[in-house]
């Protein structure tokens, strides 16, 4: 009798968390579409702005240097705030992939040789650890996205320098995927901040926009891939990727 009633507790609690997963995500979708149409409209009206002030920079006489310094302010804060909302949708739409068949090491490359000039002045040192690895099916650009999130966001928990160390390999507990470790030497993140990254908006950075880690986590997805992190406060953090291989 005592075990049927547990047993019954316990689908009992297991519905009611379905349920309550089912209502958050149909909240969060809710959440989504309205974000989507705030951003809608509000670029209509930022890009008018913006087009307004390069007009009037034009028209203004070029002596007049306190006007063109203002305006061309206001022409390249409505510019950021035009990149914000635009990978506000990308959060919020759909991301289509334009899928070739790619090596991942190729990949980071073009991302390393991309950002190599600023690691370098940031005193942070890249140590590659690559083993032969499958080919996969990805996309390109979208890839290179995650590893360029990845990159600043160390670059970010490494001010006085340090290293970012990349492993790559088919890792004997998930024998279906090519597994990405990236590995800084950073501050790390506090444990009760560890879930929170993924979520769209979530930063611990004044210049931050915390997008990066939420746009990473759906690109992975969308190529049926995983990430997860781990950190440690003062020491460093590691993310994995693991991406399915041909
Ligand atoms: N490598 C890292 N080391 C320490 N903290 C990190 C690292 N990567 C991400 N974080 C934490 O996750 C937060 C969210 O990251 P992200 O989504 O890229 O947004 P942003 O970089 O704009 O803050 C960061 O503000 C930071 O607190
Ligand atoms: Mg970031």
């Amino acid at each position: 009798m005592e075990k049927k009633k547990a047993k019954v507790c316990e689908e009992v609690r297991e519905l009611t968390s379905a349920q309550e997963d089912l209502i958050k995500a149909e909240k969060l979708a809710l959440v989504g579409q309205a974000v989507l149409e705030i951003m809608h409209e509000l670029s209509h009206d930022i890009s008018l702005i913006r087009n307004i002030a390069e007009i009037m920079q034009a028209d203004f006489p070029p002596r007049a240097k306190n006007y063109h310094k203002n305006l061309s302010m206001i022409v390249s804060r409505t510019d950021k705030a035009m990149v914000f909302i635009d990978k506000c949708r990308t959060i919020n739409s759909p991301i289509k992939l334009e899928l070739k068949i790619l090596n991942i090491h190729e990949v980071m490359d073009e991302v390393i040789h991309l950002l190599d000039s600023m690691m370098a002045s940031k005193k942070v040192e890249i140590k590659k650890k690559y083993t032969q690895l499958p080919s996969l099916r990805g996309d390109n650009d979208q890839l290179q996205q995650v590893f360029i999130n990845l990159f600043l966001n160390s670059l970010h928990a490494m001010p006085h320098g340090g290293e970012i160390i990349i492993h790559t390999c088919i890792d004997k507990k998930e024998p279906d995927f090519i597994s990405i470790e990236f590995q800084d030497t950073g501050k790390g993140i506090k444990k009760e901040n560890l879930n929170k990254i993924w979520e769209p908006l979530f930063t611990t950075s004044k210049e931050g926009q915390g997008l990066g880690l939420s746009i990473t986590k759906s690109i992975i997805e969308k190529h049926s891939g995983m990430i997860d992190v781990q950190s440690t406060e003062g020491a460093g953090t590691t993310f994995n990727i693991y991406l399915p291989y041909l």
